[in-house]
């Protein structure tokens, strides 16, 4: 990997650029100014990969002339003195990450990760380590990973559990039979900032059976919405990781099936759009995860308010929201709605297969499904179409957007407004003006309505 680090600073450009090839295992190009850094980017050869900017002063106007010139699909690391929040996310995309430049290689280790885990960067090793092919590299390849808390839920396990160390190597915490309890890994977790452990695939069995057996207890118990919401959002989040490595297997497929009785269950006991509203409010997690979850249960309190709200019903909805964008490889990629919002960003055609064929690919894969409810595909392969016809994959319009499709449309917009505007003062009028341009026949109309009717706004 060829990493361009633009930095004035002669020491820190020597601290970091040291970093970077002893830890990524980067070349690294060693650039001053603004100017050179564009031309290096457009024009270097061998080419550019990612580039890391700290340019000291003025970083947000360097950042912005620096996109302007070279466009989003560059993963880029950008260095800011605290977290400044000035820049919007269309501005930065899904390939940029913004660290702060007092804790730069903690920052810089972590945004490096997280592109490489998101799919924005290649997976890269340290010298002298494996390559693409190699024996390490395949062996990598055998393990899944699995947030902290949801591993701890479910211990003692049978079978061994790792921790990563860099992106080929992983380090066997316990051997089998190892007597080790809840605390030995809330260690790991806790104190030492460990968000994932991994389990290698073939011994994902035992962690799933498990798991499931935990959503059914919580079946039993639980009727918060907020906190079956909240396992919802584990699910789905182990659910995008098996689906990339060992596949939506019918284990896996029965874990979701689990949690979503429990999901329509709790939806059941209070359906009403203000109730479920409030209940989503507290929800936690990245983006994807979040508005699928919280997509399927407005969805499910719009229903109930246009007096269609029934069992079937909800089971469509929410089972469509889980899967209606868990085949978008980079988790980014669900923040856009449109394809012209997605050209915008300039991010490649990889990136845009992967986001033009994921309507279809959720579609096929809940019509493999068993037990799924009818018609859950159908929602989930039109939830790009618009009224006006300039949705995607079929452009259809009108009437032949199936009902429960537009009922999904109009929730996932809710919740799309709702995670963008987090923190600011907006009301649920602000929403249906901007909702009103483009949902404004049949169907959706009475959607909105439901929603001001509930809202007031
Ligand atoms: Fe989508
Ligand atoms: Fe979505």
């Amino acid at each position: 990997m060829r990493i361009l680090l633009f930095q004035p600073d002669a020491k820190l450009r020597d601290r970091v650029g040291f970093w970077l090839e002893n830890t990524v295992g980067a070349e690294v190009v060693h650039i001053t100014n603004l100017p050179d850094a564009i031309l290096e980017t457009r024009d270097g050869e061998p080419r550019v990969d990612a580039v890391v900017m700290d340019p000291d002063r003025e970083a947000i106007q360097a950042y912005r002339q620096f996109r302007k010139e070279i466009g989003k699909s560059m993963p880029l690391i950008l260095c800011l003195e605290g977290l400044s929040g000035e820049l919007s996310t269309t501005e930065t995309g899904p390939k940029t990450r913004i660290i702060n430049r007092r804790e730069i290689i903690s920052g810089l280790a972590e945004a490096f990760l997280d592109l490489q885990t998101s799919g924005a960067l290649p997976s890269s090793e340290p010298p002298g380590a494996a390559a693409e092919g190699s024996s390490e590299f395949e062996s990598a390849k055998q393990f899944v990973r699995i947030r902290s808390p949801l591993l701890i839920s479910v211990i003692p396990l049978k079978g061994d559990v790792y921790l990563r160390l860099s992106p080929f190597k992983f380090v066997k915490m316990f051997r089998e039979g190892d007597q080790f309890d809840d605390a030995d890994l809330e260690k790991y977790w806790r104190k030492k900032g460990v968000e994932y452990f991994y389990l290698k695939r073939t011994e994902i069995t035992e962690f799933l059976e498990k798991y499931k057996s935990e959503i059914l207890k919580l079946l039993r118990h639980a009727t918060d919405l907020t906190q079956v919401g909240q396992a919802e959002i584990s699910v789905h989040e182990l659910s995008h990781e098996l689906a990339r490595t060992i596949g939506v297997n019918p284990l896996v497929q029965s874990v979701i099936a689990s949690q979503m009785q429990a999901t329509v269950a709790a939806l059941e006991k209070s359906p009403r759009l203000a109730d479920v509203m409030s209940k989503i409010r507290a929800l936690q997690g990245n983006y994807l995860h979040v508005h699928s979850v919280m997509a399927g249960h407005l969805a499910c309190g719009l229903a109930h308010e246009m007096g269609i709200g029934n069992r079937m019903t909800f089971q469509k909805l929410t089972m469509a929201a889980f899967l209606h964008d868990l085949e978008l490889r980079d988790p980014e990629l669900a923040r856009f709605d449109s394809i012209a919002e997605f050209d915008q960003q300039l991010l490649g055609a990889a990136a845009k297969k992967d986001f033009l064929d994921h309507p279809r690919k959720a579609a096929e894969l809940a019509s493999v499904f068993y037990e799924i409810p009818p018609d859950t595909d159908k929602i989930i392969l039109q939830h790009h179409e618009r009224p006006n016809q300039s949705g995607f994959p079929h452009r259809i319009g009108g009437a032949r957007i199936f009902p429960l499709a537009a009922i999904f449309m109009v929730a996932h917009e809710l919740a799309r407004f709702h995670l963008e505007n987090q923190g600011r003062k907006t009301t649920v009028g602000d929403f249906l003006k901007v909702a009103a341009i483009q949902f404004d026949s049949g169907l959706f109309r009475k959607a909105l309505v439901a929603v001001k009717q509930c809202f007031g706004g």
